[in-house]
């Protein structure tokens, strides 16, 4: 059905204006204008003719199967002709027209009501509240905007309508061809991920690139994102804090919208964009190169500062330059005087002309252990700048154009013109080194997606699910949404998660007996319904090392805690293993309005909640995005080898990640859990979780 919608063989304009300069006219002239092939329909009960076409007074007065019927007509009006469209039998509605959800409830009800008359008829809604469609393959021009853009293979599907029309002219500067551009408006029936299945069978789009303000249903849209069979780059707009959920969990607190999106789309093999510039960048590389077969990246200059300048980049990029080997030290080095460098970044000194950048580009590029190729140039009195740019440009067509290059120019007036011819000829160009190589940190990226391929998650087969529910249904026949910490652990447990061992005594007799059973020295907790936090009610001893001592401890906390909440009932009092010291760190999970459950990870103590270093993933998370998501925050390093100390045991820390993944996607009624702290000890030694909460929904 998107077919008739995106590749229309006939299109009516309802609502289509005599009177230039309203939105209905325009649609009408843009269409004619930029040339679309098939058949054009102009609908108003007024009759008569706009621009040379016959006026249809109704939908159903058109003599011909109508694919499209693009819709301009005031918001009241719509439901009367979506009625007509169905009758009529069109496949797709675009509709232009604002004033539906997007302005409060009465606007949704409208929407509401118009997407169930467009499902009765089997027809599919493209917005409201859009520009409309432009095809530069297909010679569509469906909005009101003459702003057609610069032509070519990526497809940009936009949540904002003005956006899209700037975009379209900035295409022009940039050189980012573009085959169709979308406006999804509202995406009252037709969403992201219809448009994204769409595209992939579609061969004139070679990018996908989506600019987002919310998604409507986040897991079906990494559900369709992640089987991608081209790049997909996404800037996500809107990445305030709102969709956090409740400050209640210490990792619940930090559940930030835009870090949650940003994990999710990392799971998703989606290209993040930070910015607008950013986005630009990423969709030119991706629809002009292929990715790279090799990590090897040669950068080549006439100048050391900004080879300093790229390298310093390179490293924040991930990107890690090594030299090259020696036979192609050999070759660079007939193209540069004794003070050159052959090093990584090669410089040819401000003396290189365009021979010079000729022959060090070819030999470049056709060395196998170039994976990708940087090619800088600072302007200097010596040479002309339309030289060096020719020259890089016949070199590039001469090597058969395989392997991935980017280019940046620093200079004047003359410089950026050369530039300029350099961008024409589908070279990505950039003003400044650092965004040359973050272009290419792009590229790279995708390179890195592609590798990964399509990872399913297997789940755990050792996990006790009966388990886990009779402690959740016992809790719930108490009333209570959450879980006592020996009960929390329980549940951790049932799936597998290594946790300290924690029993509960209600005797100092029985505290004693485990405490044997466990080995002191050990740690004891009160367990009551009614005391949240256990250490201000004097209700936590770390470290109890006798049994005389056991005893004791037993009814101090019982007295403890009688004093600070006379009413509070008591458990008992939960006599734990005594964990060694480890690395600090924290798994807990929470559930997003877009995504649903999530999974956190974070360094334990107060720096995580400083530095807001916790990265996020979409449950089930597989071990794979597990050890990417473990990686992924600042504070890596301290995973090791570090001090002297040996590296920690991720591998058992990416399988806990997944394992309370899979506890979360298992049993929805989980709303928030923590794991804080876990000790994570050195590699192959594991880790156990130290204190855990879980909170029912
Ligand atoms: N079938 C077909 N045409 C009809 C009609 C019907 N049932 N009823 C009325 N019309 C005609 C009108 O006669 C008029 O044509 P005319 O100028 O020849 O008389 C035409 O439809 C438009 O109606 P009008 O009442 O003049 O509305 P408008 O042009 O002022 O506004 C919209 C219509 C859709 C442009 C406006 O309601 C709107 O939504 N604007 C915002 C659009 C926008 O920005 N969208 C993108 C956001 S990113």
């Amino acid at each position: 059905m998107l077919e008739r919608l995106l590749n229309p063989r006939t299109i009516a304009v309802v609502g289509a204006s005599h009177k230039p300069g309203k939105v209905g006219h325009e649609v009408l002239r843009n269409l004619i204008n930029y040339g679309f092939p098939g058949k054009i329909y102009p609908v108003n009960p007024k009759g008569g003719e706009i621009l040379g076409l016959r006026v249809y007074r109704s939908l159903l007065e058109v003599p011909d199967e109508v694919d499209l019927a693009v819709i301009v007509v005031p918001a009241r009006i719509v439901p009367s002709v979506v009625e007509d469209a169905g009758r009529k039998g069109v496949k797709a509605l675009a509709i232009i027209t604002s004033g539906f959800s997007e302005t409060g409830p009465e606007g949704a009800e409208l929407e509401r009501r118009i997407v169930e008359t467009a499902r009765r008829y089997g027809m599919r809604i493209l917005g409201p509240n859009i520009v409309g469609i432009m095809s530069t393959s297909k010679r569509i021009n469906a909005t009101f905007s003459g702003l057609t853009p610069y032509p070519g293979s990526v497809t940009i599907i936009s949540q904002s309508g003005a956006l899209l029309i700037a975009m379209a002219g900035r295409t022009w500067i940039e050189k980012v061809g573009i085959n169709d551009m979308i406006s999804i408006g509202n995406m009252s029936d037709i969403t992201f991920p219809d448009l994204l299945q769409y595209y992939y069978g579609d061969e004139s789009t070679k990018v996908i690139g989506l600019y987002i303000e919310g998604l409507k249903k986040g897991r079906e849209f990494i559900e369709v994102a992640r089987r991608a069979n081209k790049p997909i780059v996404a800037l996500k707009a809107g990445v305030s804090r709102r969709g956090a959920l409740a400050a209640a969990s210490h990792t619940g607190s930090l559940a930030g919208s835009a870090a949650v999106y940003r994990g999710a789309f990392r799971q998703a093999r989606v290209v993040w964009a930070n910015d607008l510039d950013d986005f630009f960048d990423k969709m030119l590389v991706l629809s002009l190169l292929r990715p790279p077969e090799n990590g090897h990246v040669l950068i080549i200059t006439n100048g050391g500062g900004v080879g300093v300048l790229s390298t310093d980049e390179a490293e924040r990029q991930g990107i890690e330059l090594e030299d090259p080997p020696k036979d192609l030290k050999e070759e660079l080095r007939k193209y540069m005087p004794e003070f050159g460098s052959d090093k990584n970044p090669v410089d040819l000194t401000g003396m290189a002309t365009d021979k010079e950048y000729y022959g060090t580009v070819s030999a470049a590029l056709s060395h196998p252990w170039v994976g990708a190729l940087v090619v800088l140039f600072c302007e200097t009195a010596l040479t002309s700048p339309q030289k060096v740019a020719d020259a890089i440009v016949r070199a590039y067509d001469d090597s058969g154009r395989t392997k991935p290059i980017v280019v940046s120019f620093v200079g004047g007036p003359e410089t950026m013109k050369a530039a300029d011819t350099v961008k024409e000829r589908g070279i990505p160009i950039y003003k400044s080194p650092e965004l040359a190589l973050r272009a290419l940190a792009g590229l790279m990226e995708y390179a890195r997606i592609l590798k990964k391929g399509e990872p399913e998650f297997r789940p755990f087969g050792d996990v006790d699910r009966e388990r886990v529910r009779r402690v959740l249904d016992a809790a719930r026949a108490e009333g209570r949404s959450f879980l006592l910490e020996h009960e929390a652990k329980e549940v951790l447990e049932a799936y597998g998660v290594p946790v300290a061992r924690t029993r509960v005594a209600s005797s100092p007799e029985e505290a004693v007996a485990l405490a044997r059973e466990t080995g002191l020295p050990v740690v004891m907790k009160i367990v009551s319904p009614d005391i949240v936090h256990k250490s201000d009610a004097g209700g936590v001893f770390v470290g109890v090392r006798t049994e005389e001592e056991v005893r004791e401890t037993f009814n101090k906390i019982v007295e403890n805690a009688k004093k600070y909440k006379p009413d509070a009932r008591i458990v008992g009092v939960t006599v734990q293993e005594l964990a060694p010291q480890g690395l600090e760190v924290i798994v807990g999970a929470t559930r997003d309005p877009q995504f649903g459950p999530v999974v956190a990870f974070g360094l334990g103590g107060v720096m995580v909640e400083a530095l807001k270093d916790v990265s996020f993933r979409v449950a089930p998370v597989t071990p794979e995005d597990a050890e990417e998501m473990v990686r992924e925050i600042k504070a890596r390093d301290l995973l090791g080898p570090f001090r002297g100390q040996k590296p920690r045991d991720v591998g058992a820390l990416k399988e806990v990640i997944s394992r309370i993944s899979q506890l979360v996607t298992d049993f929805p009624e989980i709303s928030e859990l923590d794991a804080n702290p876990v000790m994570l000890y050195g590699e192959g030694e594991g880790l156990k979780v130290v204190d855990a909460r879980i909170i029912l929904a």
